[in-house]
């Protein structure tokens, strides 16, 4: 995928600043901190289009960034403990309005941090995918802090925990050493169906 051209196109929170639905969107979603916005960087090539923080709850608003005919969205990430029940809820309120009600939301992708295993929330989630007709897809955030040789192994306990059926659909990524970018890509367009 060429991304010379990519862009923070919209931000929003609610529906009414959405862009217009005219042109394919995948999400990504996942608990704060797991790596969302790093994931759009590396796919976009870029370091700091997305901004990130080492300290959860950065991204608090929808961030539509524009690529080719594509867009890659960053959603507020979930599972923040140090803010209020309150806020908690209307972030919550925020990623369920755009998941359940974007026409042209073609794909939701579910990042986790490979070293844990996923959370209640992240399972709930990871469920929702499924029953909504999505594929199921699993980015395993973070790979270049275990050894290769543990990949397996930590892949199980994300399968296990998310009762995933294919283990294929759970894919190590790393923002740090890119190697997937490409592979990501293609997965990405055979979703399209360029
Ligand atoms: P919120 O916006 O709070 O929901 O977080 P996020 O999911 O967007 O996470 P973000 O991309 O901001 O990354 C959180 C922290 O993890 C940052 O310090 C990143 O540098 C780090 N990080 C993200 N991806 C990777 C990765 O693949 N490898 C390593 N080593 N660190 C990563
Ligand atoms: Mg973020």
């Amino acid at each position: 995928m060429k991304t010379d051209d990519a862009r923070l196109e919209q931000v929003a929170v609610k529906r009414e600043q959405y862009p217009e639905p005219d042109v394919y969107e995948f999400a990504f979603a996942g608990r704060s901190n797991v790596g969302k916005s790093s994931f759009i960087n590396a796919m976009l090539g870029r370091k700091n289009l997305a901004r990130t923080s080492s300290s959860p709850g950065k991204t608090r608003t929808i961030n539509f960034y524009r690529v080719s005919d594509l867009r890659l969205v960053d959603l507020p990430g979930y599972g923040y403990a140090k803010v209020s029940k309150t806020e908690r809820n209307s972030w919550a309120g925020v990623i369920n309005t755009y998941l359940e009600n974007r026409e042209n939301l073609l794909e939701v992708l579910l990042l986790v941090d490979i070293r844990h295993e996923p959370s209640e929330l992240d399972k709930a989630m990871y469920d929702y995918l499924i029953a909504n007709g999505h594929s199921g897809l699993v980015i395993a955030t973070k790979a270049d802090k275990i050894s290769r040789g543990q990949y397996q192994n930590h892949i199980a306990k994300i399968q296990k925990k998310l009762g995933i059926k294919n283990r294929d659909n759970i894919i190590p990524f790393s923002s740090v050493d890119k190697k997937m970018v490409d592979e990501m890509w293609d997965i990405f367009e055979d979703i399209v169906g360029f």
